[in-house]
């Protein structure tokens, strides 16, 4: 997908609200998801970790489309203590050819790729994701070479 500069993208990490999300609701997420992206010329990689009810998002494209976006999935009720670890300009999508690409994910896994530092005196479900430990462009290329084999945009 072309689009003209600048181009914008958000990182962010959240947790599932409630017992967290089925496939069912994931599926119809999805879907919605896809249909406004696609319109509105964002792509990008959802990542879920069912074990810990973790999402980590990458949204891109213009950047007044993903702020607006943002702005309303940051406050939709199906997910709570959303925390941007990244935005800023980009030169090139990392992900052109998906409205979103979603992939299942272990936690591990997506600590690892996040720099995920646990904060032991809170509970699990309080804890707001630590600092990243890797640089953006390396977040931003972590998450690619992770996702990519596993990611579907069906
Ligand atoms: C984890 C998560 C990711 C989401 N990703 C997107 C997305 O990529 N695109 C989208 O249009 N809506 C996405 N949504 C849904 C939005 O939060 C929101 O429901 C949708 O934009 C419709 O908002 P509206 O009813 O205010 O128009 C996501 C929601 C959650 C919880």
């Amino acid at each position: 997908m072309k689009t003209p500069l600048p181009l914008y993208h958000i990182i962010y990490h959240s947790l599932a609200s409630g017992t967290g999300m089925t496939p069912a609701a994931l599926t119809d997420l999805l879907r919605q998801a896809r249909t406004y992206n696609q319109t509105h010329r964002l792509t990008g990689l959802l990542l879920y970790a069912a074990d810990t009810q973790e999402f980590v998002q990458v949204l891109e494209g213009p950047q007044h489309e993903v702020q607006s976006l943002y702005a309303k999935i940051a406050r939709d009720p199906r997910h709570k203590h959303v925390f941007v670890l990244h935005e800023g300009q980009e030169e090139a999508r990392m992900f052109p050819d998906w409205r979103m690409g979603f992939a299942p994910a272990a936690a591990h896994d997506l600590h690892s790729v996040t720099g995920y530092l646990p904060l032991v005196s809170e509970p699990a479900h309080l804890r707001p994701p630590g600092l990243a430990v890797h640089a953006p462009a390396q977040l931003r290329r972590f998450l690619g070479d992770f996702a990519r084999p596993l990611a579907t945009d069906e």
